[in-house]
């Protein structure tokens, strides 16, 4: 279970999260969307302190800090239990798909390289690329980094996957093998906290759907009632202006 109990960040003084409250059930499959610039990018990256929060408490199955005072071993551990997919995919260019995937096994868990390896092989194996262990990411497609970019998540064996808008930097043609894997994900049951504008991603696999604006949760709900009778007019004008632009639901 991940909690997050008033949460707060500023930049230059501006509150671009004023007060996040949220709970994760293990298991959970929770989708976020919002206008751009709404806090959503901070909302993930300060669970995994990429950003230092200004306040707030976070709970991580065992791990319960006060934000503001978490210790090294804190974040470290809090790091360990949240791993990160990143819409640019931020792989080592001169590491292999292999490699990729078994470098935090390596320096965050410490594993002697050859465990990290097989480990890596497994991971290969259930994203499809088995075929693509020794290949850099410069001669992967954008779908297929992106796949090796959700296996370095899914090797960590982490808490709670985030995935911050997994495939905005993708092609068309790319999206929906990407899609796919991270519904396999779903199926097994993996906690996923996604930022998509993938509405019917969010529709078919979502437990609940949070729509944010200004550094505020303002409405949230599973998908059939969030998409199907919003009650704030932010949602509603939002959705409106989302789904306008998307295939119909
Ligand atoms: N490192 C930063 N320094 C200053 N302002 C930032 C920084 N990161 C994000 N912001 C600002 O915080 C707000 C929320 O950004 P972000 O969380 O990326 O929004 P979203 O992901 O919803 O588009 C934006 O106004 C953005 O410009
Ligand atoms: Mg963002």
């Amino acid at each position: 279970m991940i909690k997050v109990e008033g949460l707060v960040k500023r930049f230059d003084g501006t509150a671009v999260l004023d007060g996040i409250d949220l709970a994760i059930e293990q298991g959970e499959i929770i989708v976020v969307i919002g206008p751009s610039g709404t806090g959503k990018s901070t909302l993930l990256r300060c669970l995994n302190f990429l950003e230092q929060p200004d306040a707030g408490r976070l709970t991580i199955g065992d791990l319960e800090v006060d934000v503001t005072r978490a210790s090294r071993a804190d974040i470290l551990t809090a790091r360990r239990r949240t791993a990160f997919v990143f819409q640019n995919y931020a792989l080592f260019a001169n590491k292999t798909a292999l490699e990729n995937i078994a470098e935090g096994l390596i320096v965050v868990n410490r594993w002697p390289k050859q465990k990290a390896h097989a480990r890596a092989r497994e991971i290969l194996e259930r994203i499809g690329l088995a075929d693509k262990a020794d290949a850099f990411p410069a001669s992967l497609s954008g779908g297929q980094q992106q796949r090796v970019g959700i296996g370095r998540a899914m090797a960590a064996q982490a808490e709670v996957i985030l995935f911050d808008e997994p495939t905005s930097s993708l092609d068309p043609e790319w999206v929906e093998e990407v899609l796919g894997l991270m519904k396999q994900l779903a199926r097994e049951r993996q906690t996923m906290l996604v930022v998509t504008h993938e509405m019917s991603f969010a529709q078919d696999v979502a437990d609940r759907v949070i729509f944010m604006d200004g550094g505020h949760i303002v409405e949230q709900g599973p998908p059939g009632q969030l998409f199907g009778s919003p009650k704030d007019p932010r949602t509603q004008d939002f959705l409106r202006k989302v789904l306008a632009t998307q295939v119909a639901l």
